[in-house]
């Protein structure tokens, strides 16, 4: 046992995941870092921690759309939405309204978003090719759209010095991997989620992605892989529940549209397949609200697929049936996405920041919509099966209890500047 005696806030007593498997345990935190670790440990306060206690998780991966689009989400929906589900960090994307690729657009989204985020969060800066000089220092991390997207324009061909720039760049680098000349070449009319899928094929995706690493950054990240792809590099993996669980047999609607594409049944149980012997290092959701307007026929609907609530859920529940294991996903939930920006966060360690959520495995039951906390909840994960969080501590304190949040905290921005 590492710390000293008498210098926790709080004791947190339960049965935590520690080393391989659950134990009573007591957890001393002191200023909202995890001190102590052992049994029957003192403290003036001591809370018991209901059920099978595991690390919240890092979702390093969402779009919250504030400021510039509030009706679809703001950061207080979004952080509400992301505490429900388990998770007490989230990266927030640039594809802002008006796009956040120079220190000006970053200091009005900080401002815009302050005082309303409940789970701690950090900022990425959209990479242009052009603004390597116009950067907020604070950034977490750069988002590069090959092709485009939401609110993004594709980015074109680097060159010589935004090369340079980023492969000297030490923070993450996460490509959205579609390369934006197949996809003009590959256009058509589209009235379902097949349609979709063809018209943003795969091999768009695998030319976009091999461009990416061959770029040989410190640290890229692929974002939302949608096909089974193996390939020698450094560089991590995102895989998202929807592209894991569902396809474009099982989803056929607007609500389903989203970039890169669901792909057919076989090509997603392969996706699967990979992620569960372990391929991918991070579970992210992409959680992309719309609003109704941008969602009402298909062509014309806007893509993205909402996710920050469920994606850790649903993961339980695979945990549950034995289909996961607990270990690859505390990895890829918790630990990997939090060690990628270097926070202490997402372990059970002396050091770490006391961010926890207390699991009822026998409170398994299908997702209503309805339920949800995004300004618009339609999901095609609608009735799937799945693993709330009955409570979620962060940094000592309760934040959820009882499947209901409580709204006396704040979360903090993580700047990158903090080093
Ligand atoms: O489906 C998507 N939605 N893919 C993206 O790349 C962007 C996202 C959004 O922001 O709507
Ligand atoms: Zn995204």
């Amino acid at each position: 046992m590492i710390g000293l005696e008498y210098d926790s806030d709080v004791v947190l007593n339960g049965r935590f995941y520690y080393q391989g498997k659950f134990q009573d345990l007591s957890v001393s935190v002191s200023q909202g870092i995890i001190t102590r670790i052992g049994k029957f440990l003192k403290a003036e306060r001591i809370v018991h921690l209901p059920h099978a206690v595991l690390p919240a998780s890092t979702d390093t991966h969402v779009h919250f759309r504030d400021p510039g689009e509030t009706d679809k989400e703001d950061f207080r929906s979004g952080t509400t939405s992301a505490i429900y589900g388990g998770t007490t960090t989230v990266f927030d994307m640039p594809n802002n309204r008006v796009p956040v690729t120079d220190y000006e657009a970053f200091e009005s989204k900080l401002s815009a978003i302050s005082g309303k985020a409940y789970a701690d969060f950090g900022l990425y800066s959209l990479f242009t090719g052009s603004n390597k000089d116009l950067l907020d220092k604070r950034t977490s991390g750069l988002k590069i759209f090959m092709g485009g997207s939401t609110n993004a324009a594709a980015i074109g061909d680097l060159d010589m010095v935004a090369t340079d720039f980023l492969r000297n760049y030490e923070n993450p680098v996460v490509f959205h991997a579609e390369d934006a000349s197949c996809l003009s070449a590959h256009s058509m009319e589209e009235h379902d989620c097949r349609d979709h899928n063809m018209a943003r094929p795969i091999e768009c995706e695998q030319k976009a992605i091999e461009k990416a690493v061959s770029f040989r950054l410190k640290k890229g990240v692929i974002a939302h892989l949608s096909f089974p792809y193996d390939i020698q590099t450094n560089y991590l993996f995102e895989v998202t529940p929807h592209h894991l669980l569902l396809n474009d047999e099982s989803v056929n609607d607007q609500w389903g549209k989203v970039n890169p594409p669901l792909r057919d049944r076989g090509t997603q149980e392969k996706l699967l397949a990979l992620f569960l012997a372990g391929k991918f290092s991070l579970l992210t959701s992409d959680h992309a609200p719309h609003s109704y307007e941008n969602k009402e026929d298909f062509e014309h609907a806007a893509s993205g697929i909402i996710g920050v609530e469920t994606r850790i859920p649903l993961m339980l529940s695979l945990v549950k049936r034995k289909i996961l294991s607990m270990d690859l996903f505390l990895k890829t939930a918790c630990s990997n996405p939090a060690a990628l920006f270097g926070l202490r966060k997402g372990m059970l360690q002396v050091g770490y920041s006391a961010d926890f959520m207390c699991v009822d495995f026998s409170s398994e039951k299908p997702i209503d919509q309805d339920r949800l906390h995004s300004k618009v909840t339609v999901t095609p994960f609608n009735g799937y099966s799945a693993i709330f969080p009955s409570d979620v501590v962060m940094r000592g304190e309760t934040v959820l209890e009882k499947y209901e949040l409580i709204e006396d905290h704040l979360g903090r921005f993580i700047s990158n500047d903090r080093k």
